[in-house]
Parts: C-alpha cells; sequence; structure tokens
C-alpha cells in the first residue's frame, strides 16, 4: 500500500480513533501524516463513560465483535503504557472490574444466561450472592439480589485518554489542521484529499476516514453505512466521606440498562440512554431523571455526590453494530468508523489493523471480521 506515491496521509476526525491511528500511523509510517478537525477530542470520545467492556457488554449474536473486543482488551495494557511514556501524561487506565448486579429475580436469571454464554467463549466470571457482593462493593443498594464479578472488564478515563493521545501524536508529528472536513475528494479510482469548510483542499494519497457518525457524509463509498445513536450520560463528583464504590456497576433497572463507571479522582460517570434521533445532541429533562433514578437504585449514595454535567453524544452505529475497519470505494480510502458503543475499548485493535493495512497492503486477520469491504457499496 505504501509506495513511492504515497507521501501523505491524511485522518479525518480527531475522536479517539482518529487519534490513535495518527499516533500510530506516525509511529510507524513514513509519511507525512495529518489529522483534521476543528476541535481534536471534543466529541462523542469525550462523551463517553470509557467502559473498557468487552465481556458485559458482550451479545450472544455477535461473536465476532466479541473476538475483536476481547484482542483490542488484551492490547489495552500496552496501549496505555506506550502511551504513557509517549505523552508524558497518565491515560488514566482502571483495572479494578466490572460487577453486574441484579435487582430482581429475573435479572438474577440473566446474569446466569450471561455467565454461560461468557463460559462457553471460554471467559471466566463469578455468579455472587448479596453479601459477598456487599463484601466487594459495601456502598450497593440493600435490594441488589446477587451479581455476576467480571474481573476482565476494565475502564479508562476517556477524557484523559484523548489528551495524552493528542499529545503523543504530536510529538509523533501528527500535524494538526483545525478545520472541518466537508468532502472526501477522488478522481475517479483514487483519492485525492480533503476538502475542508474553511474552503482549502488538504491533498493527500491515503485519507483515513474516522470521522464517527459524520463519516457516512464524507465520501459515496460511505454513503448510508454509519448512522448517530444518541447516547445521554451525566457525570457525579462524590462529597468527601462518602463510600465510593471500586468497580464499575451494571443492572437493568426497570428494563433500561444502567451503568455506574468510578474514577479514583471520585468522579462518577453513569450512562446512558440509546436511541436515534439524529444529530440532536440536546439532553432531556427525563434523560437525566431516568438515569439519577436508575442509578440510585444501585447505588443510594450517589445522594451524596454533586451533578457536575449532562451531555449527549453520538455513537457511530454500523449496519451490524461492528465496526468497519479498511479500504472502501477508491484507492487510498481507508475507513475507522462504525464503533458504535465500543470506540474507547476498540481504538488500539483499529490503530494497529490501520496501521498494518498501509504497510502491508491487506488487512491483518485479527480485523477481518471488521473489515469496511463486508458491505455491499464497496466500489473497487
Ligand atoms: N459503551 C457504552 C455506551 O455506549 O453507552
Amino acid at each position: 500500500m505504501i509506495d513511492v506515491a504515497t507521501r501523505r496521509i491524511a485522518v479525518v476526525g480527531g475522536g479517539v480513533i482518529g487519534l490513535a491511528c495518527a499516533w500510530r500511523i506516525a509511529q510507524r509510517v513514513p509519511c507525512e501524516v495529518t489529522l483534521i478537525d476543528p476541535d481534536p477530542g471534543a466529541g462523542a470520545s469525550a462523551v463517553g463513560a470509557g467502559m473498557l467492556a468487552p465481556l458485559t457488554e458482550a451479545h450472544p449474536t455477535e461473536p465476532d465483535l466479541l473476538e475483536l473486543a476481547l484482542d483490542s482488551a488484551a492490547r489495552f495494557p500496552a496501549f496505555a503504557a506506550d502511551l504513557a511514556a509517549a505523552s508524558g501524561l497518565d491515560p488514566g487506565y482502571e483495572t479494578a472490574g466490572t460487577l453486574a448486579v441484579a435487582l430482581t429475580a429475573d435479572d438474577r436469571a440473566a446474569l446466569g444466561v450471561l455467565a454461560g454464554h461468557l463460559a462457553a467463549a471460554g471467559r471466566d466470571t463469578e455468579l455472587l450472592g448479596s453479601r459477598a457482593l456487599r463484601n466487594l462493593e459495601p456502598a450497593l443498594a440493600p435490594g441488589v439480589r446477587g451479581g455476576l464479578r467480571v474481573d476482565g472488564d476494565h475502564s479508562v478515563d476517556n477524557r484523559a485518554l484523548l489528551r495524552s493521545l493528542r499529545r503523543a501524536a504530536d510529538r509523533a508529528g501528527v500535524r494538526f489542521v483545525a478545520d472541518q472536513a466537508l468532502a472526501i475528494t477522488d478522481s475517479g479510482d483514487r483519492v485525492t484529499g480533503v476538502r475542508l469548510v474553511g474552503g482549502a483542499h488538504q491533498r493527500a494519497d491515503v485519507v483515513v476516514a474516522a470521522a464517527g457518525c459524520w463519516s457516512a457524509g464524507l465520501h459515496p463509498a460511505a454513503a448510508g453505512l454509519i448512522r448517530p445513536v444518541k447516547g445521554e450520560i451525566i457525570r457525579l463528583r462524590a462529597r468527601a466521606g462518602v463510600v465510593r464504590p471500586q468497580r464499575t456497576l451494571r443492572a437493568t433497572v426497570d428494563g433500561r440498562s444502567v451503568y455506574l463507571v468510578p474514577r479514583s479522582s471520585g468522579e462518577l460517570v453513569v450512562g446512558a440512554t440509546q436511541y436515534e434521533a439524529g444529530f440532536d445532541t440536546s439532553v432531556s429533562a427525563g434523560a437525566v431523571h431516568a438515569l439519577l433514578s436508575d442509578a440510585r437504585a444501585v447505588l443510594p449514595g450517589i445522594d451524596e455526590y454533586e451533578l457536575t454535567e449532562a451531555r449527549a453524544g453520538l455513537r457511530p452505529g454500523s449496519r451490524d453494530n461492528a465496526p468497519l475497519i479498511g479500504p472502501i470505494g477508491p484507492a487510498g480510502l481507508v475507513a475507522a468508523t462504525g464503533h458504535h458503543r465500543n470506540g474507547i475499548l476498540l481504538a488500539p485493535v483499529t490503530a494497529d489493523a490501520i496501521t498494518d493495512f498501509l504497510i502491508d497492503g491487506h488487512l491483518p486477520r485479527f480485523a477481518e471480521a471488521a473489515a469496511a469491504a463486508r458491505f455491499q457499496t464497496v466500489r473497487r
């Protein structure tokens, strides 16, 4: 893929995927790397909670996604360590694990099914009674009846991660262009660059489309493949003296899924709604009410927390919930988008896959299930 004609690589989008790709490409590929984004690190990647949860986010109908997510989770410790060394900033990787808790007998049965599904996939989890749970997390609500301990599901402070990635990319020589991409241009059979809202044309031999849910609007080859999936999320801060959870907590309350992700700083991130509302990022009062009420059913102590933020982000959803990675459309156009609920988790494996592709000319085996070419709109 990288031949004498390839001198300039443009990455469109400065979320976790675009930043990770730009950083890894600049480390390994001898080219000029440009990242185009009006405000890198300010989009959906900054809104999310930073769960690294291949197991508790797993769905039995998505085994390929589980494999990819497990692969990326396994890469995370080295990725975070490399990033800390390259940036001089702590990316906030936390390994305390996750507890999925049950509030009803039905929930407990559902956790048993999840445990069985994960055991069949060779993954260790442990079903716990309410006493054992409260020994682990004394702040849990008295109504919690049992739970599933999943030590392999971790978290990262997504905003610290984004700061580290931006610094590491900068230090690796990535050039930042603070403008918005309007369209990826081509000459019919290969890309020529990126037209910017400000009117300029950024010439490039390879363009990595990593603009999350906006990727579909950048080039006809991606049209209709990615859509925005809204998520509202709140941030709380523990006041001094409050007993705080150590692990990520998850539950289903009145049929709604809720997660609570604690940071060592005292922050608690509670999410998230999920519905399709176009590109709307307003936060509804009903969403905040539901998130607080559901979180309170798991952790009554949140009454003593300060409410510091309510935001909405747009997950980039694909047709099958798996990302689009690799070549799509004209030569030189490379997708790195469609990560839906798993963008932070899948950043290491995506950046490695894209960089390997640029060096070797074919997608590595570990990313084949996410090949962008699986959708029929691909032009060759
Ligand atoms: N990864 C959780 C979410 O998207 O809400």
